[in-house]
């Protein structure tokens, strides 16, 4: 597995505990040194202990030294970054396209080689020519294996996926070889449910950016249609409820929030828009759902200073939540990037709190913000709390803890994390995105 990153760590420890022998490759010698002392350089729900138990099994190994994995491995998959290239939307292959080359120098015949990295299309055959034209003598496999993988949950949908998608060169007249190796690596999952997909090379890379614009999409329409309630006195919840029950729509992916973020959302709907521009057929769709995002998290921080009162500069708000979604230490593209120093730029005192997501939010967001170690110490004296994201230790707050501790009673809750009738009549000012009257 080259690649000791999230897709990596994760994929690697969980294929290990299916019962393959598995050796991570990590080239950056920090984060090779911690993964060895058995610390996580991510924050993920499980995988520290699953780690040190398939380590323990020994069928889990951290090192550098590639040829050496090389030279025991049927398979080797890559999970190295693509993020988006500067100043483009394409996804930078630069890391894929190295580890590529590093395959080839030291592959032995037969290796079946897997792309794990999310890739725009054509970027499995780009990897299968580059190890070819370096060693034309042997026999090479390529697949791609996009993973499916939501931070925070990685552990639970890489052992339960409702389908592993699988694109092989040739399909569907593959030499075996390779879809007979995937299936013994996926063996474990051998239920009705855990359905292996075979499909084309090109298929696969685009279902994993289809995917991922998809549920983009859907969170967007989903803020849009709760802008549309709060305008003319719907209820969000109710009217999600009603489209989701639909089994053609489904219930998730219908909460609407503060605007999607993360690692993969924001970096995938550009580079599908790229692909689609290249290709000769823009995707309306996804660019427009791009602009949407982006615009949302500005008017957030509008609406929000709105709220706040004309006297910005007297006004304290606690802010709970930093990182693009709950569960996760991730602040990659997190809307609070983009709201955050909005309020700070109006003159807004900020008091933040994040369990998970401080020590990186400190790098990125302006001076001056405070810091806070508990929700409540970031309560402490605010006119106005904002709730960002929707971790259950924000949720088992009450209207008499928050009480306590604000100076005012003002609060926009932009996760839907409480029910506004028991802050109403506690007395708070409740908002709640999508909550018309
Ligand atoms: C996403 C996909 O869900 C995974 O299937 C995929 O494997 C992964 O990207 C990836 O490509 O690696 P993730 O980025 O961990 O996973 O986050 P999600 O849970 O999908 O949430 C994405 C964003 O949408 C977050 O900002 C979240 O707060 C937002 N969201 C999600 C909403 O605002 N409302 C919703 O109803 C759902």
């Amino acid at each position: 597995m080259i690649g000791g990153g999230y897709v990596g760590l994760v994929s690697g420890a969980c294929l290990a505990a299916f019962g393959t022998d598995v050796t991570i490759i990590e080239h950056d010698p920090a984060r090779l040194d911690r993964l060895k002392a058995g610390t996580m350089p991510i924050y993920e729900p499980g995988l520290e202990e699953l780690v040190t138990k398939q380590r323990q099994a020994g069928r889990l190994a951290f090192s550098d030294d590639l040829t050496a994995a090389l030279r025991k491995s049927k398979a080797v998959f890559i999970a190295v970054g693509t993020p988006t290239r500067r100043g483009s939307g394409h996804a930078d292959l630069s890391y894929v396209h190295a580890a590529a080359r590093a395959i080839a120098t030291h592959a032995p015949d037969g290796l079946l080689i897997v792309t794990k990295s999310t890739v725009p299309v054509g970027t499995g055959r780009q990897v299968a020519s580059i190890v070819r034209e370096a060693r034309p003598e042997l026999t090479l496999h390529i697949a791609s294996n996009p993973e499916f993988l939501r931070e925070g949950h990685a552990i639970m949908d890489f052992m339960k996926p409702d389908r592993v998608v699988i694109g092989l060169e040739d399909w569907p007249d593959a030499p075996s070889t390779a879809r007979t190796l995937l299936e013994d690596l996926y063996a474990p999952l051998n239920r009705p449910e855990s359905r292996l997909l075979f499909m084309g090379l090109e298929s696969a890379e685009l279902t994993k950016y289809a995917a991922n614009a998809f549920l983009a999409m859907k969170v967007t329409f989903a803020n849009e249609m709760a802008d549309l309630c709060e305008a003319t006195g719907g209820q969000i919840t109710d009217v999600t409820r009603g489209m989701g029950l639909d089994p053609r729509i489904g219930p998730h992916f219908l909460t609407p929030g503060p605007g999607y973020g993360g690692s993969c959302f924001p970096k995938d709907t550009q580079a599908l828009a790229t692909s689609a521009r290249q290709a000769g057929t823009p995707t309306q769709l996804v660019e427009t759902t791009i602009a949407a995002n982006e615009a949302r998290k500005r008017r957030l921080a509008e609406r929000i200073l709105a709220l706040a009162g004309d006297d910005i500069t007297s006004c304290t708000i606690a802010v709970l939540g930093l990182t693009f979604k709950a569960h996760t230490d991730d602040m990659r593209q997190a809307p609070s990037l983009t709201i955050l120093p909005l309020l700070h730029e109006a003159g807004a005192t900020l008091r933040v709190h994040d369990p998970q997501g401080m020590d990186t939010a400190r790098t990125l967001l302006p001076d001056g913000i405070i810091y806070a170690e508990t929700p409540l110490q970031a309560a402490e004296g605010a006119d106005m709390l904002l709730v960002l994201t929707e971790w259950p230790s924000f949720a088992a707050l009450t209207p008499a803890h928050l009480a306590s501790h604000m100076r005012g009673r003002l609060i926009l809750d932009c996760r839907q994390i409480w029910q506004k009738e028991d802050w109403q009549d506690a007395g708070f000012d409740y908002h709640c995105l999508g909550m018309g009257r």
